[in-house]
């Protein structure tokens, strides 16, 4: 390997183990770093496509592909949420526990928004892909309202 991409693969890693000073999750599984690296691949496709909506830079195909990749990655977190599994580094709030069917809610409105988002994907229609994409976005906001410290 290059010297150069050894760095760059180095670089966000020790980024990563510097800056936070957050604890590592070293419980079998690794629950909490795997929730947490699930929602940051969700984010990695849905954020450009409210970027894309916002400066007005719609690509209908751009958009339809991001929506593909986000329907892949829409389930991978939540296996994730074992019992007994809110320890440091988690940002869950314990309401996730106490509040199953409240949390089950939050996912279902996810997962039909998302259902929408998928349905409507390839549209010419910026207006109706800016709205499809902000009923998801809302279902996010909802769920970190209840569920998420911070
Ligand atoms: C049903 C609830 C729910 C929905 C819906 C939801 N999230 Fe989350 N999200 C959470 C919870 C709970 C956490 C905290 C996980 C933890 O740290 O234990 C979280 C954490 C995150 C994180 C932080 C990851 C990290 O680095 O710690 C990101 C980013 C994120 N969510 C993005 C999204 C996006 C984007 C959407 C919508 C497309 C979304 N989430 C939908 C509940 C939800």
């Amino acid at each position: 390997m290059s010297r150069l991409k050894t760095a760059l693969i180095l670089i966000p890693v020790i980024l990563l183990t510097a800056c936070g000073g957050e604890p590592e999750d070293t419980r079998p599984g690794q629950p909490v770093a795997h929730r947490r690296a699930a929602f940051k691949e969700i984010i990695k496709y849905f954020e450009p496509m409210g970027v894309m909506i916002r400066a007005n830079e719609y690509d209908a195909a751009k958009f339809q592909s991001l929506t593909l990749r986000m329907m892949e990655l829409r389930d991978k977190p939540w296996e994730y949420f074992g019992p007994d599994t809110n320890y440091p580094p988690s940002r869950s709030r314990e309401e996730v526990w106490t509040q199953p069917e409240k949390f089950e809610a939050g996912k279902k409105a996810f997962f039909d928004a998302t259902d929408k988002l998928a349905a409507i994907a390839g549209t010419k229609d910026k207006r109706e892909a800016g709205a499809a994409f902000q009923a998801v976005q809302k279902t996010c906001k909802d769920c970190h309202d209840a569920f998420k410290n911070d």
